[in-house]
């Protein structure tokens, strides 16, 4: 059946009789039932009533991918839902990324140290997400160890050149290239390639949720970071038409788009303005945890009802021209 607009009211009442919606209507009522145990975390059965605030961050029985956790807001996100309960599968393109801004040793060294602090399960994998062997061969590996996939962040990206650090030049007209191709694989082309041999699964299962990667440049023309910005909004715009394909079978698809925010990544390697580190103004950077509070929500049962959406963690940054 193709998903989409067409078809009218019928057409959108009908599923609810079968397949998965049958199987899910069936769960809700049974959770209703005297002495149901609670249930697993939820991104995705709907409640009949108001949410204990505890369940709010209950990842319990939920498995996640996060691609590029070996650092920055990929490992605050991934401290966040193994805080939960979730068994995390901490995901980077080499062993040694998290080393690169003295963030931890190794991402088996990370995966080590985030096993102590009990919470779910975690395994590393590792594989460029621009490549779609690597891609398979990393998604297979967690479900092999881990299970069925049903939490997706995809936050790998950044603005990196093909030989690494920034490309130069960054504008419009005189990127190289083969630098356009490195941003848009490691940003745009990467995000498509992993939802592709994630989300399959989770709509056969009726059970998902997928948290996508922008950035206020896919809001606002930029210069330079021109091609970062085009991947960007095109991660955006992917994020909507997803999720339109994965509203039959119930699978949420939404995106985060933060504003500058202190990773460790961020403060190595531009001139930071200190006023803007701290205070009550929100003409500040955001801190790491504040990306990964509003990755938490989407991902969970608070928002099972939130598809399509995109979501600015900026402050209002982008609120304003000028
Ligand atoms: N920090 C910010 O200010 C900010 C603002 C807006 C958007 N973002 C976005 O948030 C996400 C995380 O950014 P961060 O600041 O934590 O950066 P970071 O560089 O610390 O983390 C990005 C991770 O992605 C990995 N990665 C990059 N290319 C990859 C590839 N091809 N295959 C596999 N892994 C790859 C890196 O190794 C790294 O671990 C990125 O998508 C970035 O574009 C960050």
């Amino acid at each position: 059946m193709q998903a989409g607009r067409s078809g009218g009211p019928d057409a959108l009442r009908k599923p609810a009789k079968q397949g998965v919606w049958a199987s899910r209507a069936r769960r809700a009522h049974d959770a209703t039932k005297p002495g149901a145990r609670p249930t697993e975390c939820s991104v995705l059965t709907p409640s009949t009533q108001a949410l204990p605030i505890s369940q709010s961050h209950n990842f319990n029985g939920a498995v996640a991918l996060v691609t590029g956790s070996g650092r920055g807001l990929g490992r605050m996100i991934a401290e966040t839902l193994l805080a939960g309960g979730a068994a995390v599968a901490l995901h980077d393109i080499s062993e040694d990324a998290p080393a690169q801004y003295g963030e931890s040793p190794s991402l088996t060294a990370l995966a080590d140290e985030l096993s102590k602090r009990g919470g779910g399960r975690v395994i590393a994998v590792t594989g460029d997400i621009g490549n779609p062997d690597d891609v398979a061969a990393m998604v297979r590996t967690v479900q092999d160890r881990l299970g069925p996939i049903s939490i997706l962040v995809n936050c790998a990206g950044g603005d990196i050149a093909a030989k690494g650090g920034k490309p130069d030049p960054n504008d419009a007209l005189n990127i190289s290239l083969e630098d356009i191709h490195a941003v848009m694989n490691r940003n745009f082309i990467g995000t498509m390639l992993v939802c592709r041999a994630v989300v399959p699964g989770m709509a056969a299962r009726g059970r998902g949720a997928v948290i996508n990667f922008g950035s206020l440049n896919g809001h606002v023309g930029v210069s330079p970071e021109v091609v970062y910005g085009c991947a960007k909004a095109a991660i955006l715009h992917y994020t909507r038409c997803l999720a339109l394909e994965m509203r039959p079978p119930g699978v949420r698809v939404n995106a985060v788009s933060p504003g500058p925010t202190t990773t460790a990544r961020f403060l190595a390697t531009r001139a930071t303005d200190p006023s803007r580190m701290e205070g009550v103004s929100l003409d500040r950077y955001a801190k790491p945890s504040e990306i990964a509070g509003a990755v938490a929500f989407l991902a969970g049962e608070q928002a099972a009802f939130v598809t399509g959406q995109v979501l600015r963690v900026d402050g209002g940054m982008t609120l304003f021209a000028g």
